[in-house]
């Protein structure tokens, strides 16, 4: 029985201001329904202010796909958290492998991006992942522990309730073949591990979300699983009944 406390919707570059009204009308008329899932919209920058007007209401949160780790100063093109916070945001993505692979975002910079987000009072939705070559290799774990102690370094254990991490498998994003439940449980059971050994039993509270190809028909199982307790969605979060339809099947 799918029990998923959180879904993220990650706009990345898409979407413009019909969206924001469409999405969160569709959401308001379904919310109660979805009373025990958490709901998070992250659309681009430009539309943070306009979605923030809409979801007025608790259950819905406003992300970032991005923040500065700096405060403020001479960062062209930067945002910074106070800056988001301005405008109701309170989930920031960090190290999405898009901003790995296409800029550049290394282990240090994943890290410095996490602590200002947890440290300014937002939750910082770690993203981890190996690529196709990594797992036929086998060394998907190897790949994605790497990561995740990286980005966790030197963050206290009285932040980690403002820590989520999500494992997404880079072949599986936007590529329609999704990681099998068996497959991303198995990650997310290692994770849990982790989790516990760096944070101690709050780990085992912490949100493990399985992001890459989730769709409609694939959501319920995936979130079966014992270690998933949400997911992170890209291409699906784009359509109002796709992405209300992941967020129904959270919530069992
Ligand atoms: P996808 O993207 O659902 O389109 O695979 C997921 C993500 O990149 O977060």
């Amino acid at each position: 029985m799918p029990n998923a406390s959180l879904v993220i919707a990650n706009w990345k570059m898409n979407g413009n201001r019909e969206l924001t009204k469409t999405m969160s009308m569709a959401l308001r008329e379904k919310l109660s329904q979805l009373q025990k899932v958490k709901i998070v919209v992250c659309p681009p920058f430009t539309l943070i202010s306009e979605l923030a007007s809409q979801c007025y209401y608790d259950d819905i949160a406003i992300g970032a796909q991005n923040v500065s780790e700096h405060t403020s100063g001479a960062y062209t093109g930067e945002t910074s958290t106070t800056q988001l916070q301005e405008f109701g945001v309170s989930y920031v993505l960090v190290g999405h492998s898009e901003r790995r692979q296409l800029f550049a975002e290394t282990d240090d910079k994943v890290n410095e991006k996490a602590l200002a987000t947890v440290n300014a009072g937002m939750t910082a939705v770690i993203c981890v992942g190996e690529n196709k070559a990594q797992r036929d290799e086998g060394n998907t774990w190897k790949v994605v522990a790497e990561q995740a102690k990286a980005a966790l370094a030197n963050l206290p254990k009285e932040k980690a309730g403002k820590v989520v991490l999500a494992y997404e498998p880079v072949w599986a994003i936007g590529t329609g073949e999704t990681a099998s439940p068996e497959q991303a449980q198995d990650v997310h059971a290692k994770l849990r591990t982790l989790l516990v050994e760096q944070f101690g039993a709050i780990g085992e509270k912490m949100p493990l979300l399985y992001g890459g190809s989730v769709k409609a028909d694939n959501a319920a199982e995936l979130f079966a699983q014992k270690d998933i307790d949400g997911g992170l969605i890209g291409g699906a979060s784009l359509k109002e009944s796709d992405f209300v339809a992941i967020c129904q099947a959270a919530q069992g």
